[in-house]
């Protein structure tokens, strides 16, 4: 991380600020969107903070500035992905006057792979980019302004069981995320398998755009949304593990199903994907409860209790193609980083 520079004469003090969130995998996914240009979901969504996968960002405004830097894993970025963060910041930057910023981000986990990093990623970079601009915003808001630079991102504001709501009116007002269970209130697992390192073919933006225009089964996806997420609701309430898996499991494969039956077909599997998946279905017939979800990319997640996890990492040391394995508890909500801590 950047060291804040020392602040002479009449100067204005760098306004910075350095946050961090974690990744949020869907349980009941969001696919699909009603506005583009404000970035308003289709559906809502349920998903699990998790405390594995992260994103640090620092976040710096300086009038010095002629443009916006950003740099991700140590590499300066240019091109659609640093327009994309420049054009988010124009949501928040100091209003007085134009400010650029300089924007230092770092992911523990790979980057655009299906692992949920556009999730973490703006999340951090709203909480530090609007403290760094003076702004304490309530976590609706947080959760509000993230949805702008990635739907996801609006879950990852908070801890462990979220729900993101699909808003009533054209200004997205009604589009934020909101704590359904914090990190401590039931002791999940998700067992992320990473297949592939590369980064996806189809980001989720397009491959969302192209479910919905061409894919024949988008309009009963959407029809039944507000059921899986009501039965989701109450499989939470009601610690029903089984439930809960059931259900995610579902909303996967009705997604993949969506995304196989657009035309060009999305497929976002590669064989270990599948061999994966197949292994899950033989421990399940075990007898074991585990239950698989997978997003835009090759990656599988397992969702399973705390007790079968020597059961699960045992099944999947059969299949070498696996390049690792994370085992993920609920995670904390978004955070801002204070210097102290820091150094600590
Ligand atoms: C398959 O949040 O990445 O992971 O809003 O266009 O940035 P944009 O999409 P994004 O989509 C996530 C899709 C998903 C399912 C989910 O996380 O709910």
């Amino acid at each position: 991380m950047k060291h804040q520079k020392q602040n002479s004469g009449n100067e204005r003090p760098e306004r910075s600020a350095t946050a961090v969130a974690h990744a949020n995998i869907a349980l009941i996914k969001y696919w699909g969107k009603r506005s583009l240009s404000r970035n308003l979901p289709a559906v809502g969504s349920i998903s699990m903070t998790v405390d594995s996968l992260k994103t640090e960002t620092e976040v710096s405004f300086e009038d010095t500035l002629e443009q916006d830097h950003f740099e991700l894993n140590g590499k300066k970025v240019k091109g659609p992905a640093r327009e994309r963060v420049s054009s988010f910041l124009d949501l928040i930057r100091p209003t007085e006057r134009e400010t650029y910023a300089e924007v230092v981000s770092t992911n523990n986990f790979p980057t655009g792979a299906g692992l949920a990093s556009s999730a973490s990623g703006f999340a951090a970079l709203t909480l530090a980019a609007s403290r760094a601009a003076g702004q304490h915003l309530k976590k609706k808001d947080l959760s509000r302004v993230a949805r702008q630079g990635s739907g996801s991102a609006a879950r990852s504001v908070y801890g462990g069981l979220v729900e993101m709501k699909r808003g009533a009116t054209p200004d997205g007002k009604g589009d934020y995320a909101e704590t359904l269970a914090d990190e401590d209130y039931w002791d999940l697992r998700l067992v992320v398998v990473l297949t592939a390192e590369d980064g996806k073919e189809v980001g989720s933006t397009q491959g969302m755009i192209h479910t919905a225009e061409t894919s024949p089964f988008y309009s009963k996806w959407i029809d039944e949304q507000p059921a899986d997420l009501e039965a989701m609701r109450q499989a939470i309430v009601q610690k029903n593990f089984e439930k809960l898996g059931e259900l995610t499991e579902r909303s996967c494969f009705k997604m993949h199903g969506l995304m196989m039956a657009a035309q060009p077909s999305l497929l976002y599997w590669n064989p270990t994907t599948v061999m994966v998946v197949q292994k899950v279905r033989e421990l399940r017939s075990q007898g074991i409860p585990a239950y698989i979800t997978m997003d835009a990319g090759p990656q599988v997640k397992i969702l399973c209790l705390p007790a079968w996890i020597d059961n699960i990492k045992q099944a999947l040391s059969t299949i070498n193609s696996i390049k690792k394995l994370w085992i993920c508890k609920p995670g904390p909500a978004a955070e801002i980083i204070s210097r102290e801590k820091e150094k600590a």
